[in-house]
């Protein structure tokens, strides 16, 4: 299978690669991934002879259609992903999420190529701490942010040329994801990496919002079960029973660094900030077979402490312009 991955030098897109190299010898790798900032070639430099590279855009049209047509199938991580940087200046958002997508549409429809479309549960929105339902593939969407807007449009875009134009299309929203090569502007490196650095862990408003963390590989597992056994224009939801609020992670953290409970500080929040993702994943579960590999979050967030020990010269650059960044728009409130 000749496979085309967008955004393969982003975290999740990366991390499919080394995995999809490793477990499957048959699968030719194409990427292609327009090196953002929050792109990095060394993430593939592990399996850099092992696959191909193409350094462009995915809103490039013709650029996309050469490369789908030399493609038996597309995965399409590639994307503008963080949600404070969306509030800051949401124009590549929309660019890169909408246009982006309708660009590989456009060109998996001309060469009736298998797409399999990556989301999140951001798009349906936020739920109170004690509602008892969860995030299905038939909550309604209500995306509150321009990242998880632009990610709304792109999922309807796919189920628009699924239906009208019969793309070979699957889809699939997951919750929250950590793990090794995640940029340090996200949640979990950014703490991971200020521990390291001596550095208090920040924590927008009260701490209390919740994410559903998943481990990447298992997301990822998830969508090699989606292209291989999924049904055509069907949306999966991925998801792992992890939610834990931010609090409790800053906490797990402060424990493995060996620091005192109340060593980090509350910061601004984030306007319009979801209080709570939870996914019930039973489609997936009943219907595919899957079924998530790390079960226990604490284990998995130690692995991922010790992997940005270990690989301090992936993430130092990015460090000081990340701070940067927050540093605009973000105080201390106690
Ligand atoms: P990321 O920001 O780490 O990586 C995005 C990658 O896309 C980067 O390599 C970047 O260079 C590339 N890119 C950006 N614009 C591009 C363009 N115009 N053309 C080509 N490449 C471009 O993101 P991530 O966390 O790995 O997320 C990957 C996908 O998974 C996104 O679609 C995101 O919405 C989705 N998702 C992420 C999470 C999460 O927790 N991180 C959860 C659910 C879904
Ligand atoms: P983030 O990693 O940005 O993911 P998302 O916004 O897609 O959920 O943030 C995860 C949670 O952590 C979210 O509730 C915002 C919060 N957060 C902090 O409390 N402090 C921080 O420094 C950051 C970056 C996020």
């Amino acid at each position: 299978m000749r496979l085309l991955v967008t955004g393969g030098a982003g975290f999740i897109g990366a991390n499919f690669v080394h995995q999809t190299v490793a477990e499957r010898s048959d699968v030719q790798v194409t990427v292609l991934d327009a090196l953002t900032y929050a792109g990095n070639r060394q993430s593939l430099d592990p399996v850099a002879d092992r696959i191909e590279f193409v350094h462009g855009d995915v809103a490039d049209f013709a650029l996309v259609d050469r490369l789908v047509a030399g493609s038996d199938a597309v995965v399409h991580f590639a994307a503008e992903s963080h949600n404070d940087n969306s509030l800051a200046d949401p124009t590549p958002f929309v660019q890169t999420n909408v246009m982006g997508t309708f660009s590989l549409l456009q060109a998996v429809r001309a060469h009736d190529v298998r797409y399999h479309h990556i989301s999140t549960d951001e798009v349906y929105g936020d739920l109170e701490l004690d509602d008892p339902e969860r995030f299905t593939e038939s909550t309604p969407y209500n995306p509150s942010s321009p990242y998880s807007a632009t990610k709304a449009s792109s999922d309807l875009l796919v189920r628009a040329w699924a239906r009208s134009f019969g793309v070979r299309a699957t889809l699939s929203n997951c919750s929250n994801n950590y793990g090794p090569y995640q940029h340090v502007e996200k949640f979990i490196p950014r703490q991971i990496t200020n521990l390291i650095d001596g550095v208090r862990p920040r924590l927008y408003g009260s701490g209390k919002n919740v994410r559903d963390w998943i481990h990447v590989d298992d997301h990822n597992a998830a969508v090699w079960t989606i292209l291989e056994k999924g049904s055509l224009g069907q949306t999966y939801l991925i998801g792992a029973d992890g939610e834990v609020d931010n609090r409790t992670v800053v906490g797990t953290l402060l424990e493995l660094f060996g620091r005192d409970a109340d060593d980090f500080d509350f910061v601004t929040d984030r306007p319009g900030h979801d209080l709570r993702y939870a996914i019930d994943s039973t489609r997936l579960r009943t219907e595919l077979g899957w079924t998530p590999q790390y079960k226990d979050f604490r284990s998995g967030l130690e692995a991922t402490v010790r992997w940005y020990r270990d690989n301090e010269s992936w993430w130092r650059a990015q460090k000081e312009s990340a701070e940067k960044a927050y540093a605009a728009s973000e105080s201390v409130i106690g």
